[in-house]
């Protein structure tokens, strides 16, 4: 229940002014629908690996949109996508929120072969305005702020090879098509994906600790939220539902905690990247998230540059607890 008054906020991301578009019309009504991927860079895709940088040897990227090389994908690739949708789909009934399942369904995915992102832009655009571009890979943070705030979803072109159907450390064409692209579906959290996009940018021009509690946010709902339905606990985190083994740990284990939706909670709160989630948070629905985060967080930021950061594992007296976790199997270092 979340019948709060939320009137008389004023909300500084605006309603996202997406309009269906008119039959006649399918192309080049609003910018929101236009392809602006023509007036962006194209560019032949290539991969630029592990270089030398500051923070390492990682993996660095070009910042250009590619276009999908769909008839380069090999028959393994198809078979990659095919056997980790099946083996998902399979897992993920009664354990994905209604709203994913039905959202993935409406886009018209199947096992049958990796989509082409034209189609599922033809699908994406009808419904809520948003467009996938192809990448090469992990965006720096303002670009990719940039795209999501202009309804543009970056997915990484390339996929998987098959000895790493269960896991590898980069978002993949699997991780961000099946993972992430279905709930741009649903209007409320296609438009919660966009303000997310605007409180980057804006967070960006603020500080470094002003996106570190941004990403935490980013964290614990795209990549790793969980919803209550009447029937009970849902994924609807992206990280989760591309992941067989945290699909089943995440609503099934005793070891995670499970806690209700608190947003200067989660901005505090630190997370795992190599491990499953020591905390799961809990929203009542995309209208809660939408309603909690609407607010400018400018004073928030302020706020919370005095206060320590949680550990990953930590229950606070004031949370909402689900569930309490064992802490069974959990590192003792490594929350980043
Ligand atoms: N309200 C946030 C701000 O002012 C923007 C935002 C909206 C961030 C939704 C995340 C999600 O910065
Ligand atoms: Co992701």
């Amino acid at each position: 229940m979340e019948s709060i008054a939320v009137a008389a906020m004023a909300a500084p991301c605006q309603k996202p002014r997406f309009r269906a578009p008119s039959p006649a019309g399918a192309l080049g009504v609003g910018s929101a629908l236009g392809r602006n991927i023509d007036a962006m860079n194209t560019s032949p895709p290539k991969r630029v690996e592990h270089q030398q940088t500051d923070k390492g040897y990682v993996p660095v990227y070009t910042t250009d949109v590619v276009e999908q090389p769909w008839a380069s994908y090999s028959a393994t690739d198809h078979e990659v996508w095919a056997t980790l949708f099946k083996r998902q789909r399979e897992i993920l009934r009664g354990r994905a929120s209604d709203a994913f399942l039905v959202a993935q369904d409406a886009m018209g995915m199947s096992p049958d072969a990796i989509p082409k992102f034209d189609d599922l832009n033809a699908a994406l655009g009808a419904a809520t305005g948003w467009e996938i571009i192809g990448v090469e890979g992990l965006l720096p943070e303002l670009t990719f702020f940039d795209h999501l705030a202009n309804r543009r979803f970056p997915v990484t072109w390339w996929i998987r090879k098959p000895e790493q159907l269960d896991y590898l450390a980069e978002p993949d064409l699997f991780h961000d098509l099946f993972g992430h692209v279905p709930l741009l579906m649903n209007p409320v959290f296609a438009d919660y994906m966009q303000c997310y996009g605007r409180g980057g940018v804006k967070a960006h021009g603020i500080g470094p600790e002003a996106l570190v509690n941004l990403t935490r946010l980013y964290w614990y709902t795209v990549e790793f939220g969980l919803i209550r339905q009447s029937d009970g606990l849902r994924i609807y985190g992206s990280g989760i539902v591309s992941s067989k083994g945290e699909s089943i740990h995440c609503l099934e284990s005793d070891a995670p905690n499970r806690i209700g939706f608190d947003l200067e909670r989660i901005m505090r709160t630190r997370y795992r990247i190599d491990t499953y989630q020591k905390t799961y948070f809990v929203i009542d629905s995309f209208e809660q998230l939408m309603q909690a985060t609407a607010p400018d967080f400018t004073p928030i930021y302020a706020r919370l540059a005095s206060q320590d950061s949680i550990p990953a594992g930590d229950v606070l007296a004031t949370d909402a607890v689900f569930h309490r976790g064992s802490g069974e199997g959990w590192l003792n270092d490594g929350d980043v």
